[in-house]
């Protein structure tokens, strides 16, 4: 124990970290023990290296804007759900191809600590108040049963789409016990393969770790672009390889409207040539705090609103349209050759971002400090910081009303991103569905409510309509449930048909 414990604070006084045990002798054994083990896990000399590193970025990029090193997406690159409407079926077509030959995997992101919507369970986990009470893991997973089902009705052969999904320490145990609890929502559970990102300590300014109370360090997950690191640590690479995966689609966790394994998405990148891709919606807000896809000195990547000036932000082209106009939505796509020379060669090249935080700490005193302003940062790098090293980049920009509204935020008065708004999104979408199959609504007193859909993304009362992704992936199929019949909301259609509920709960 002694030779241990002396090996450590070497290691400690090596790199500048010896105040982490400065409590050390107020602790019990088994809290000794404890913090000798997380401490023994972890490599300060890297960890110190990635502070500095993560710093001089963070410290260069504040002194330029991009503004003079960047180009918007060039069209030949680029696929279109609208200006591209005579592609649209045959890359769903090429995309239901793969799928049904088992090839395209999905990949959620879930290892974030929803610290904005304020629940200390997973964001995934969240029921946002539908009529069903489903949650966002229930949803994506009823997708892609649906999916496979059509790929499988389409081409007469079974197969299957593996669900990766990746949480972090603060996040794994909670989602492994729900997915189990709900039956791995009717998938197949060698299907759903869980893996944990891994987590970096918050460091104040002068690159000390911060320890949150005598025996622990601050810690946190190291960004979602902690996927790479983990896709080789955790072998999930050659677990995709074994499957014969080839295409992945990677997404995250708060999209309430987000085509899991999307066949045109998948079908268009596949077709284009394109070992990775991002769906972007059209940004129409030059001020909208979204980033977005464009190249910086040749290279694709995200830039963020706050690192451009508001004169680049409010450039418009001939057309009218915002000139960096792709909003980025966090879904990507990956070929698994692409994912695996990132794994293998480039993951080391990503820098960390640095995010500056109020984290909790204790002072030389041990008293538990809760900081009015940021006193540290956390380490993270991002998904989308691979996009530099693409051989055949490409970009498909979907309807921000058909496929993207995210849970950021609880709810509160005028809110964005809140589970009202998200619900609101996905009932004016499926809304739609149901005037697009001929089907009509009737107000209380029996008059048809004018077939004028709400597209605003659920800023306004939408009628209150929720489709199973049992019944339908993508608004296929509803036409003999729903053609011209007449529906008294909040109707609901599941397997078991369409129902008016009679109790208006929401
Ligand atoms: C993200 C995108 C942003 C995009 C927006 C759209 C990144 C870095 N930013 O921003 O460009 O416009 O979504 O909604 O992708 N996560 C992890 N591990 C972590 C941190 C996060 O798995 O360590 C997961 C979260 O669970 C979530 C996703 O990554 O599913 C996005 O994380 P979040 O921090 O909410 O990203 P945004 O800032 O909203």
């Amino acid at each position: 124990m002694e030779s241990t414990r002396s090996r450590l604070a070497h290691r400690l006084a090596e790199a500048g970290q010896s105040h982490l045990v400065q409590f050390w002798d107020e602790l019990t054994p088994e809290q000794q023990a404890e913090m000798t083990s997380d401490l023994e896990a972890m490599d300060f000399q890297e960890i110190n290296k990635f502070f500095r590193s993560a710093m001089e970025v963070s410290h260069s990029s504040k002194q330029e804007k991009m503004d003079a090193r960047m180009e918007p997406v060039p069209r030949e690159v680029l696929g279109s759900v609208t200006r591209d409407r005579d592609c649209l079926k045959d890359w769903e077509e090429k995309g239901l191809r793969c799928i049904s030959q088992s090839s395209v995997a999905v990949l959620l992101l879930a290892g974030g600590q929803g610290t904005r919507l304020g629940v200390s369970y997973p964001k995934g986990m969240y029921d946002v108040g539908l009529p069903s009470h489903k949650t966002l893991f229930q949803i994506q997973a009823e997708r892609i049963l649906r999916l496979q089902q059509l790929a499988e009705q389409r081409h007469g052969v079974k197969c299957c789409i593996p669900w990766y999904i990746m949480t972090s320490g603060r996040t794994m145990e909670s989602t492994k016990t729900f997915f189990s609890r709900h039956s791995y929502f009717g998938l197949c559970k060698d299907n759903v393969i869980f893996f944990q990102q891994g987590m970096l300590p918050a460091m104040d300014y002068n690159g000390k770790i911060i320890l949150e109370s005598k025996n622990k360090l601050a810690m946190a997950p190291d960004g979602n672009g902690g996927l790479y690191r983990a896709l080789g640590t955790q072998g999930i690479v050659e677990d995709m390889d074994r499957r014969g995966v080839k295409f992945i689609h990677v997404y995250c966790v708060d999209n309430i409207l987000v085509k899991v394994a999307d066949p045109a998405f998948v079908g268009f990148c596949v077709q284009k040539g394109g070992d990775c891709g991002a769906k972007v919606v059209e940004k129409t807000n030059p001020t909208e705090a979204v980033g977005v896809v464009c190249k910086v000195d040749g290279r694709y990547q995200v830039v963020e609103y706050s690192e451009i000036t508001l004169a680049t932000a409010e450039k418009r082209s001939v057309d009218g349209r915002l000139m960096f106009n792709a909003g980025n939505v966090a879904n990507h796509f990956f070929t698994l050759a692409f994912l695996r020379d990132i794994v293998q060669t480039f993951e080391p090249q990503l820098q960390h971002h640095v995010a500056q935080k109020k984290i909790l700490y204790v002072d030389t005193q041990g008293r538990l400090i809760k900081p009015d302003k940021p006193n540290g940062i956390k380490m993270e790098k991002f998904v989308f910081d691979i996009f530099q090293f693409a051989k055949a980049f490409v970009v498909y920009e979907v309807l921000r009303e058909d496929e993207f509204s995210a849970l950021k935020n609880a709810d509160s008065q005028d809110g964005k991103d809140t589970p009202t708004t998200v619900k609101h999104a996905l009932m004016s979408l499926h809304h739609r569905w149901v005037l697009n199959a001929a089907g009509h609504f009737i107000d209380e007193n029996g008059t048809r409510v004018p077939a004028i859909p709400s597209l605003k993304d659920g800023t306004d009362l939408p009628i209150k309509c929720e489709i199973s992704p049992l019944v339908s992936y993508g608004g296929e199929g509803l036409e003999e449930l729903v053609s011209g019949r007449e529906f008294r909301p909040t109707l609901v259609i599941d397997e078991s048909g369409a129902h008016e509920l009679v109790k208006n709960g929401l």
